[in-house]
């Protein structure tokens, strides 16, 4: 088998933040103004009154602080309660090439590669802008990459199952390497009118270059020493939103067109199923969870986090052996696991193992083991 590692990463991050004490402030807005407007009803009990966010809550139930995204003003003012993104003409790039972009572009700075050196993209992520074009051909057209481009999507697993077909693509189709890009702008897609999810994602890009261990020239390059899948059909997280929506126009606007989801149940059915997922792909490789010196896990919930890597390791793990981001850029889906991987791998040692897991809607989970190559 041809040795493949990752050798480099970028993140874009956008430069405007929300903290939860502001995103709670417009969600309490909205919920005075609708509670007044519909006052009558609720005193006669004929309509149940909303109940108001908290940020004490947010950081206990999840742990996230803040998160970055693309428009604030839409998002805060209680009249919108969306992220405004304006339509671009067709001759310009679209909003979520252009972040991808922007996170390739640190990618292949980071793998001291030029866009010539590289055989295809892949855009991988749980949001897709349009039907097609596929956003990796306007990637590719971008920055000037020869080969081919296309799109997949596996919810938050996006980035790991992408990975898992570049590796197949490099070692059959004898290519240089790939360019996987996972933008995301996940406030574009969440309700934030539900006391439940307003305060869960935020938006950034990802993205990471995979090549032959032969041929890698940066100091940061991870051999990619096995990687696996897995995924189990689940309700629990969903999003109804796509093409056939006009096609029964009296659920055009309905909750279920943005995401939603029974996070408790998420949490008690993907805890295990993440756990004994990576025990297993350890197993299958000889390894066992003291070898590991990271684990890079998807971002979705700091006790989530956690509970997984106290299951693997059998003990809790530091802060350092399962590093954490979410507190910063709130869960930003495909995106996530690579953020946390990107800013805190460059200091462990050649020879070191880590493991990167993401999971998800579907649900769907990966996990790939790496070990530091010298540099
Ligand atoms: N502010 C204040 N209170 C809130 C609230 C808010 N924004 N949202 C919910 N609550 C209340 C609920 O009404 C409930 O009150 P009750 O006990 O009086 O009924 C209580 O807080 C607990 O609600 P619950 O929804 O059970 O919270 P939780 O502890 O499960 O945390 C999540 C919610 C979503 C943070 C958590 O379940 C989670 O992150 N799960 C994993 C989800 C996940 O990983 N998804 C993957 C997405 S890609």
């Amino acid at each position: 088998m041809t040795e493949l590692a990752i050798s480099g990463t970028g993140v874009f991050t956008p430069a405007q933040t929300i903290t939860n004490d502001e995103l709670v402030a417009s969600f309490n807005e909205y919920v005075r103004r609708f509670n007044d407007a519909h006052a009558k009803a609720i005193a006669a009990g004929s309509m149940t009154p909303l109940l108001e966010s908290s940020s004490d809550f947010i950081v206990k139930a999840s742990g996230i602080k803040r998160r970055y995204v693309l428009d604030r003003q839409g998002i805060l003012d209680p009249d919108i309660m969306c992220p405004r993104i304006p339509e671009r003409p067709d001759d310009q790039i679209s909003v979520m090439a252009e972040i991808a972009v922007a996170a390739a572009r640190g990618a292949l700075r980071d793998a001291d590669r030029k866009p010539a050196d590289i055989g295809g993209v892949i855009v991988s992520c749980a949001n897709l802008q349009r039907a097609y074009p596929a956003v990796a051909i306007e990637v590719q057209d971008a920055l000037g990459i020869e080969g081919f481009g296309f799109d997949m999507n596996v919810g938050c697993s996006s980035a790991t199952y992408a990975l898992q077909v570049a590796c197949g693509m490099i070692e059959r189709n004898h290519l240089s390497s790939i360019l996987i890009c996972n933008p995301e702008i996940l406030t574009a897609h969440v309700n934030f009118r539900d006391r439940d999810s307003h305060f869960i994602f935020g938006d950034a890009a990802s993205a990471f270059i995979v090549e032959r261990a032969s041929t890698v020239r940066s100091r940061n390059c991870w051999e990619v020493v096995s990687t696996s899948l897995k995924s189990k059909f689940s309700n629990n997280i969903r999003n109804n939103f796509g093409f056939l929506n006009r096609t029964a126009p009296e659920g055009i606007g309905n909750r279920d067109k943005l995401f939603v989801q029974q996070g408790r149940k998420v949490f008690r059915e993907v805890v295990p199923l993440v756990s004994d997922f990576i025990h297993e792909h350890l197993e299958g490789n000889g390894l066992t969870p003291q070898s590991l010196k990271r684990m890079w896990l998807h971002q979705a919930n700091l006790s989530m986090n956690q509970l997984i890597a106290h299951r693997v390791l059998g003990r809790d793990a530091t802060a350092t052996e399962a590093p954490i981001t979410l507190d910063e850029y709130a869960n930003t889906s495909s995106a996530g696991a690579m953020i946390a991987f990107n800013r805190h791998s460059a200091d462990l040692n050649p020879g070191d193992y880590g493991l990167l897991c993401t999971f998800g809607a579907g649900y769907s989970a990966g996990s790939v083991i790496l070990r530091k190559m010298a540099s």
